[in-house]
């Protein structure tokens, strides 16, 4: 499959659709930027914040999300990569000095910015769920590899539920929630299941929750949790250990 992303005039819808297609999205980014301070200290009962010095975002995009964590992070600098050059091009010019942005892949061995060994954050946003399931969990060992002892990963995606047994319950607490608290209708992927071609045919690759937080163990990353979840939108990590 092509990836749709290769197409500027894709890319260039991302901005005004961006809140349509996931109506809590300036909730997540505000989530992130808390999370990002987060840091792993050798006693397991104590957690640091420290603000971020070196960040890394991958699937960058247009540079949104680096924006404003570089505007609440005035130490940090950041390395960015996008499959798009349009895309990376444009967040280069929105961040200045203080980012690097390069055009570079999931699906490629990554160039050599990328493999410093000293992000405290490493940062992916709405992008990883764009590439098969073998090379998510490929990623989440390469963003293990990057960070350096303490830091964290930070991951914000729609998410697959997985099991249709459970879709008619979900579904009915779901309309529970639209009618008493006005939630919006259920995003039009959130009941898919994990079947690849079935997820191909649409262009979105979502694997569950529950695998991606195993794959995230397996990659080596301590204290691995989901810190917000609302509908099929979730954000989770963990930390490389000090
Ligand atoms: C939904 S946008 C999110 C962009 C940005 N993280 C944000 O939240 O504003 C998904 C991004 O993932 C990028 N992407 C898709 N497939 C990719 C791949 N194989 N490698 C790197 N980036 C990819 C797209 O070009 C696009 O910029």
């Amino acid at each position: 499959m092509t990836n749709p992303w290769l197409d500027p005039a894709h890319g260039q819808r991302f901005p005004e659709g961006a809140t349509e297609a996931n109506p809590s999205r300036a909730e997540q980014i505000e989530v992130l930027v808390t999370l990002a301070g987060a840091h792993r200290v050798s006693d397991p009962d104590a957690m640091d914040l420290l603000p971020p010095r070196r960040i890394l975002d991958a699937g960058c995009g247009r540079g949104f999300v680096a924006e404003r964590l570089l505007a609440i992070h005035p130490q940090a600098t950041l390395v960015g990569f996008d499959v798009s050059p349009e895309a990376a091009e444009e967040a280069q010019r929105r961040l200045g000095g203080r980012a690097r942005i390069v055009c570079a892949s999931f699906e490629e061995d990554w160039p050599g910015a990328l493999k410093e060994k000293d992000f405290d954050l490493a940062l992916c946003v709405q992008a990883i769920h764009h590439v098969p399931h073998v090379l998510k969990r490929l990623t989440f060992q390469r963003f293990h590899d990057v960070l350096r002892p303490g830091g964290l990963y930070l991951q914000s995606d729609p998410v697959a539920l997985g099991d249709p047994a459970v879709f008619p319950c979900v579904k009915a607490l779901w309309n529970r929630l639209r009618s008493l608290h006005g939630f919006p209708p259920l995003p039009e992927n959130y009941l898919q299941g994990d079947a690849e071609e079935e997820l191909e045919r649409r262009g979105d690759l979502l694997a569950g929750l529950d695998k991606q937080l195993l794959w995230l163990k397996e990659a080596g990353f301590a204290n691995v949790d989901c810190f917000w979840k609302h509908g099929n939108r979730a954000i989770f990590g963990g930390f490389r250990l000090p």
